[in-house]
């Protein structure tokens, strides 16, 4: 077993052993497991805004997968670095297989002897999680077609989905209020039942996360064991105000990843659609004219400028930071998303003085 640096991971990791919360994930599950049964089906792409739980869902399929003798030993999990080389890739997945890719071998060749190594394999699932690149899988010596063996990865981006011709896709969820509810009380641990008034308040603290499992997690690691009333009102008007969170905080540098993969002019018009009011839709048409008066796009002409307005949109949608509502023509801000934009805008403007 190695660490994420080592990219390879085994079961026993703390995601594999959390015990899921959600209906909708239930549901996702089994929407998979048939899939890993259809014959039809090779590829599988689960994609979801940072956090939402894409890992943790594979983790499980894959846990089960261990379970049974016939694919045990042929399930290979490998965490993709970000901006991978086609020869990390093919040593990740190489190290579950008898297979001795020399780096002194040509690309070709490497290439050959992984192609020919899983094509002789009956059958096998690789699973690739957190792909921020599409690829072309024949470059990395992954045969196509599968014939009968199965291609899963999680990424951010719906985009990389389609990219990697993926047809079966997932897209995970938020938790709703009362799963929110039981995952927070669930990790929060306490032996004792909280008095009502507490209650009352966490019930409010954990609704702050708005569905995120990842916000939710590391919300009630930080209010373990706290009792008293003070505090949880305090942690509550904090998260209101949106200060409760810190952009060093583990969880916020999570989500930035996603923008910090975005080109400037993408940064600043996320950034901006915090300055929309919380739980508010923003129409599409309001939003780009806004851009184009702040001067965030500009291009040759007005038709040009729209266009690279909605591209722009597109790109925060594919990549979850936005979601998509009313059919396309407008957008919603998850509220942690948009308390990380608004600490993002501070540390701007600190620069800026
Ligand atoms: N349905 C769930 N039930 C219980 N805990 C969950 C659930 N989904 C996610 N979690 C917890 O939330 C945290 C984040 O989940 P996870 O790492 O799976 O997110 P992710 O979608 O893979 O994020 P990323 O895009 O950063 O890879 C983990 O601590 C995980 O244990
Ligand atoms: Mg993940």
């Amino acid at each position: 077993m190695e660490n994420s640096s080592g990219r390879l991971v085994q079961p026993g990791t703390s995601a594999s052993s959390t015990k899921l919360v959600g209906r909708a994930f239930e549901q996702d599950m089994k929407v998979i497991r048939s899939w890993l049964m259809d014959d039809e089906v090779s590829t599988i792409g689960i994609y979801g805004m940072g956090g939402v739980g894409k890992t943790t869902m594979l983790q499980h399929i894959r846990n089960e997968l261990l379970e049974r003798r016939d694919i045990s030993h042929s399930v290979y999990w490998v965490n993709v670095p970000q901006g991978f080389k086609i020869e990390e890739l093919q040593d990740l997945i190489t190290k579950y297989l008898n297979l001795d890719l020399s780096s002194k071998d040509d690309d070709l060749s490497r290439v050959v002897k992984l192609a020919k190594e899983l094509a002789n394999k009956q059958k096998w699932i690789l699973i690739l999680d957190d792909l921020w690149n599409s690829f072309e899988p024949q470059e990395v010596g992954i045969p196509i077609p599968l014939k009968g063996s199965n291609l899963i990865m999680t990424t951010r981006s719906e985009m990389v989905c389609r990219q990697m011709n993926s047809r079966n896709n997932i897209k995970v969820d938020t938790l709703s209020d009362e799963e929110s509810w039981t995952l927070f009380t669930e990790k929060l641990g306490h032996d004792k039942p909280l008095s009502p008034e507490v209650e009352r308040i966490a019930v409010d603290v954990a609704r702050e996360c708005a569905g995120l499992p990842l916000g939710i997690v590391t919300l009630a690691e930080s209010l373990k064991g706290v009792d008293d009333l003070h505090e949880w009102r305090i942690t509550l008007k904090r998260l209101k105000e949106s200060n409760f969170w810190h952009m060093e905080d583990q969880m916020f540098q999570i989500l930035r990843l996603s923008y910090d993969c975005l080109d400037n002019s993408a940064q600043q018009c996320f950034v901006y659609c915090a300055l929309f009011d919380e739980h508010h839709k923003i129409e599409r048409g309001v939003l780009i004219e806004s851009f184009i008066e702040e001067g965030i796009i500009k291009e040759i002409n007005r038709q040009a400028t729209l266009d690279k307005g909605h591209s722009i949109l597109d790109r925060l949608e594919n990549v979850n930071l936005l979601e998509r509502i009313d059919g396309g023509s407008a957008i919603k801000m998850h509220d942690l998303l948009r308390d990380m934009a608004i600490q993002i805008l501070d540390e701007y403007s600190l620069v800026m003085g």
